[in-house]
This record gives structure tokens, sequence and C-alpha cells, in this order.
């Protein structure tokens, strides 16, 4: 039987489902290529500033069996690298998608409006939910004001556009968040960025375990799972049907995909796990995939995608 992971985000076509999250080892032009050889469904960078970042000081990454704490504080190239990239990225065959998270509203428009030029770059993924930078609050956090962002950015014709969102907890949170995103020509929706502001501990030290902001993080893996995949099938039931959701949030199996897929993701992305196995992962990750497809008798990810049952 042949199993195909075809899929599309925003009608751009990819030849498998899985592909690598905004962050870990994504941010240097030979992280990307190392991307571009891989499995990786398509190529996506670190999420890019106006101007090149050294980010918050180190310890700023830490993982443990259950899963990961990030304060990185957006380290990147700034956004006319991954720009100058874009064209050496098409010998990979495969999409070439930015992330774009600009420190203030201006910054964002100034790098959407210079990147809407590149043609080689087929998506953005405008980050509106790093919760690291001190003194920068999740914009996905506070409606208000990402209705304000999403005003502004949708002004002007661009490239495929996405937004990354915080992970909600409360259903009025996820009913309020997807009528502003429902008035917009967004095409697809990555849930979640981490669960930010967490805390894991050394007991041994008796101390946290990374530097900046007195040891709180973003936190990834497996800790994260139900919550990422509480916020897919949210998403996937309350947004317009030409929105594709992304799920990214403690996938390290095709299981784990799986379920993502059954939730109403289109395509998952692995960050956490590849951070820790690196770009083997996800050939790794397609094959079990496709494994359990061919148990299910599934041919396509179509075949169950988004058909989560309830208990009657
Ligand atoms: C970081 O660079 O601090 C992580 C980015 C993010 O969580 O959006």
């Amino acid at each position: 039987m042949s199993i195909n992971l075809n899929t599309t985000i925003g009608g751009i076509a990819l030849n498998s489902c899985i592909y690598n999250a905004s962050g870990p080892k994504c941010t240097t032009k030979e992280e990307l290529e190392n991307i571009g050889k891989s499995f990786s469904a398509a190529i996506l960078t670190k999420s890019s500033t106006l101007e090149l970042r050294e980010g918050n000081p180190s310890p700023r990454y830490y993982e443990n069996d259950l899963g990961s704490i990030n304060s990185m504080g957006l380290p990147n190239k700034g956004y006319q690298f991954y720009a100058d990239l874009a064209k050496n990225m098409r010998q990979y065959n495969k999409p070439y998608f930015v992330s774009v998270a600009g420190l203030s509203l201006e910054n964002n428009l100034t790098m959407l409006q210079d990147l809407s030029s590149v043609d080689a770059i087929d998506a953005i993924e405008l980050n509106l939910s790093c919760p690291n930078v001190p003194g920068k609050p999740q914009t996905g956090y506070d409606f208000e004001r990402t209705q304000h962002v999403l005003d502004k950015v949708c002004q002007f014709d661009q490239h495929t556009l996405g937004i990354k969102l915080p992970p909600y907890f409360d259903l009025i949170h996820f009913r309020q968040m997807a009528e502003i995103i429902n008035q917009y020509p967004i095409k697809f929706v990555t849930c979640v960025n981490s669960i930010g502001n967490g805390l894991v501990i050394d007991i041994d030290q008796e101390q946290v375990v990374i530097k900046p902001k007195d040891g709180f993080g973003g936190i990834g893996g497996d800790y994260i799972k139900p919550t990422a995949l509480a916020n897919v099938r949210q998403f996937y039931l309350l947004l317009r049907d030409d929105i594709d959701i992304i799920g990214s949030g403690g996938a390290k199996t095709g299981s784990d995909v799986f379920e993502h897929i059954l939730c109403g993701a289109s395509a998952v992305q692995i960050g956490t796990q590849y951070m820790k196995e690196g770009t083997s992962c996800f050939e790794r990750i397609e094959k079990e995939l496709k494994n359990l497809m061919l148990q299910k008798n599934y041919t396509s990810i179509k075949d169950f995608q988004g058909k989560l049952q309830s208990i009657k």
C-alpha cells in the first residue's frame, strides 16, 4: 500500500507534513542547509528581528526527560540575512518559511514590507508569542493589541501569512482569538509556542536551570503536548476552513504527529525533539507515522485529519 504524507499550508504544497519548528537549530546558514538536506518538509528560520541579536545570557536552554525550558531572547542574524539566503534555499526543493518577531509593530511592518519583495520566500510565520524578551509582553495574550497588529500587517499585499500563537487555556479565549483571526487573510496558524514563564529547578543545587529572568522561561516537549493538542483542536473547530492549523508542541514520535493531525493539524513542527536528536528525527518520525497509518489502513493524512471523536 502506498502511503503519502503530502499536505498543503495556505495552498503551498509540502511533500510531508513534518518540518522544523522555529527556534532550535535554524539560525545559521549551516543549520538551515542541514534542514534543507534532511527529511524536514520545509525550512523554517529562527524568528528574525530588524537587526542581528545576540539574545539573552547563557545558560538559556535546558532539557530533561520531560522536555525543555528556554529563554533564548531571540538570538538571530537579522531578517536581511534570512532574505538573502532565500535563493540559496531553492536548491532543496522545499518551501522556505521565514519567521518574523519584530520588537515593535513598526519593526514588523518594515520587515514584512521588505520581505514581500523576495520571491524565493514561500511564507511568513509572524511570531506573536515569544515569552522571553524582558519588557516585551506576548502580543497574543493582548487581544486588542493583536487586532491592531493584524489590522496593520494585513494592509498590504504580501507573502502567504501565518501567525504563531501562545497557548490558551480558557475556552472564552479560544473563541475571542478565533473571532479576531477570522477577520483577516491569515492563511495558517501555528499552535503553540512554548508555555511561557515556567520554572524548572535543579533540586541538588536548589537552583534554577537557566540564567535569564531568574530562571523563568518557555516550556516545551512532553510537558506541553496536551495543551498543544487542545489548542490545535479548538482553533481547527473555530477558525475559517481556509486557515490551516500547524501543530507544534510535544511531537517526538509518529504517534504524536498522528494525534496532532487527528485534532486537525495540516502539518506538525518538531522543536524540542529536533534540538535533542538533530535532523535525523524527521526521517524517523516520518517512518513511524507511515507505519502507524499502514496499521490503520490510511493512505493519506486526509483520511484522519480533524476526525477526533468524542465519547458518545
Ligand atoms: C526565544 O528566542 O526566546 C524563543 C522564541 C519564541 O519562543 O518565540
